[in-house]
């Protein structure tokens, strides 16, 4: 029998401690309803709550965990480390070692810094744009995430061009003034913004490969567009790969697309699970960075040692031979096969995938690449399904509006396995 009792009860004292119960807002399962899974531990594809009901993991702490949980090399590194301590607030070997493997296989980038997130990450990078260029405005793409830095937890009003509306309290309207929100898949938003602003916008910054709002695909021409028109007018593109970044091939959206920014951004998986950020570009552009430059960006724990660690372990294996083609395949087999139990029981119903990023649309569209084109019915189906799919062993993050990821981890029989649940479940 499926129980949630000692999950609900750690979340009814959680709530006593954190808002809303819970460290980070979408957590509290407020999308799909019910009560959060309280985690135990995790190993391999797996996870197991409090409660010990075990599942196969599609979420991977929201991708970070391209190896899957408690890998061997990323543990046996970092327990290396640690014994010689944990932070020293000064340089070590360890952040040569990560940005030499990085940099020396990812053409795009010459000089990067470590921070501790992805917010802290794109934050620091929109600094870095401003700076550079001494323009003040930034435009960003509704339906894209980029962390909660004030100046990109914007939403678009309406309109073709927008100032956009703050989604969050506690943000100044004046902010807010210096974001510009267009539509995604709109050359003609763009370029309208280029007329109205163009020699005040420091940056364009946009998820090549939006992961945050569903899986929103975006046309090759379109991202090659931002390119031109960025160079155009003297502003920076900025590439915010904190999911797609190591994820769909070392190089990210950037060498998917063939694509050159000015500055990117990253997280997630360059941390092994530790909190760890990026930002990097050319040389030239980092040198505007303190202390060689004058855009002031530090941080007590920016290249700690453990999650330096566990970064060398992680990329190292992600730099093996077929990584990236073996974790491809197996997500085709996993979203073919639930598209054939949908297709079987005559349910709308389609994945969006690439490398192994992806998404179940409740909808029949052959290209979901706005915002605005997600249906809010598909994401209620999707909530239905959710709780079932626990209760016969299968996590994916908590909101139908978020990706799934499949890592090294998932095995064939995983991936089989979560087919033939698919199939019980939607017979019943
Ligand atoms: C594209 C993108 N940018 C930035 C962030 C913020 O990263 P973090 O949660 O590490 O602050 C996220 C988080 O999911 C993200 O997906």
């Amino acid at each position: 029998m499926y129980k949630r009792e000692k999950s609900t009860a750690l979340f009814e004292k959680a709530k006593t401690f954190f808002p809303g119960g819970v460290n980070s807002p979408v957590r509290a399962f407020r999308s799909v309803g019910g009560v959060p899974l309280f985690i135990k531990k995790g190993g391999g594809s797996r996870i197991w709550d409090a409660d010990d009901n075990e599942y196969i993991d599609y979420c991977g702490s929201w991708g970070p965990l391209i190896l899957g949980h408690a890998n061997d090399e990323v543990l046996k590194k970092v327990s290396e480390v640690m014994q010689n301590g944990t932070s020293f607030g000064a340089p070590t070997e360890l952040e040569n070692e990560l940005a030499e493997l990085i940099l020396s296989n990812h053409k795009y980038i010459e000089k990067l810094r470590f921070v501790s997130s992805g917010t802290e990450a794109v934050m620091s990078a929109i600094r870095l744009a401003r700076g550079y260029t001494k323009r003040n405005k930034i435009l960003k793409f509704e339906g894209c995430f980029h962390g909660h830095a004030d100046s990109v937890l914007v939403k678009a009003g309406s309109g073709l061009v927008t100032f956009g509306n703050t989604s969050s309290a506690g943000i100044p309207q004046s902010f807010v003034n210096e974001t510009l929100v267009v539509s995604l898949d709109s050359e003609a938003a763009v370029e309208q913004a280029f007329k109205e602003h163009g020699k005040d916008i420091a940056c364009i910054i946009i998820e090549p490969i939006p992961a945050n709002n569903g899986l929103l695909l975006q046309r090759k021409e379109f991202l090659q567009f931002l390119r031109d028109i960025c160079t155009k007018h003297g502003s920076l593109l900025l590439f915010d790969e904190v999911i797609s970044g190591f994820r769909v091939g070392f190089e990210g959206a950037a060498g998917y697309y063939n694509i050159k920014p000015d500055i990117m951004t990253f997280g997630k998986i360059i941390g092994g699970g530790f909190p760890v950020g990026m930002y990097a570009s050319s040389k030239e552009i980092m040198s505007s960075i303190s202390p060689e430059g004058n855009v002031y960006q530090a941080g007590t724990l920016s290249g700690n040692p453990v999650a330096m660690a566990a970064g060398i372990a992680q990329l190292t294996a992600c730099l093996k031979p077929n990584f990236y083609t073996q974790l491809e395949e197996k997500t085709k087999m996993l979203v073919s096969g639930i598209e054939q139990q949908f297709k079987s029981h005559g349910i709308k119903f389609k994945t969006f995938q690439i490398g192994s990023i992806f998404w179940f649309s409740f909808s029949d569209m052959k290209h979901v690449r706005k915002a605005e084109d997600i249906s809010a019915d598909g994401i209620k189906q999707f909530n239905e399904l959710y709780h079932k799919l626990h209760e016969h062993g299968i996590y994916f993050g908590p909101s139908g509006y978020e990706v799934g990821f499949v890592c090294a981890a998932h095995t064939k029989e995983d991936i089989e396995r979560t087919i033939s649940v698919f199939g019980d479940v939607l017979k019943n």
